[in-house]
């Protein structure tokens, strides 16, 4: 490990809480993925970004941060739904299938504040609950039903990024 670089994109701060404390592990900045600068020296990079309505934010931006990066590279993917949710895997892959690069991705769960939410947001997340009220027993429905704000962050989470950053673990 050389300089690493941590980089995000968050609307709420789940993402922001990560990438921070990744940061403070690794002793590494942790910027918003805006500001990384073009020609960044990061090796290796870690992005950290959430899942709004299947789609991660940044993607494009990611994109371009993972195609030009000069060494290892890791995708860390926060949202609410289950680590090992089939759905988030395949989301990661596609992203980076789009940017032809070896990219070893991680899966973490944020937190969701329904009455924090923006009105677009909130819109959307009516329009979920709507839907979810027709299958009131599925988890995401039990999840997202009550209204209540879900606490899923977990720093000890990223304890695999950290091996993957030092590594010290036999990811590529
Ligand atoms: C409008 C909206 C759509 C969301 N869509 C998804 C989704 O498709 N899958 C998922 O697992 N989580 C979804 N989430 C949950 C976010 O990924 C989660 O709240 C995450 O912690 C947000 O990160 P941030 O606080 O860094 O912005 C959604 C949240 C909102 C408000």
């Amino acid at each position: 490990m050389t300089s690493p670089v941590v980089a995000f994109t968050s609307r709420y701060g789940s993402t922001r809480r990560y990438a921070t404390a990744l940061g403070r592990r690794l002793g590494a900045p942790a910027v918003e993925l805006a500001d990384l600068a073009p020609a960044s020296d990061a090796d290796p990079l870690i992005l950290l970004a959430p899942v709004y309505a299947t789609r991660i934010l940044g993607r494009r931006r990611i994109i371009r941060a993972i195609r030009s990066a000069p060494g290892r590279v890791a995708l860390v993917v926060v949202a609410l739904s289950p680590a090992d949710d089939p759905g988030r895997g395949s989301l990661s892959a596609r992203l980076i299938t789009a940017t032809g690069r070896a990219v070893t991705t991680f899966h973490v769960r944020g937190d969701l504040d329904p009455a924090r939410l923006n009105w677009v947001d909130r819109t959307l997340m009516a329009a979920l609950r709507r839907q979810l009220r027709r299958t009131p027993d599925t988890p995401a429905a039990r999840m997202l039903l009550s209204g209540e704000p879900l606490h899923f962050v977990d720093e000890t989470a990223l304890d695999p990024v950290v091996a993957w950053a030092d590594g010290s673990d036999t990811a590529p």
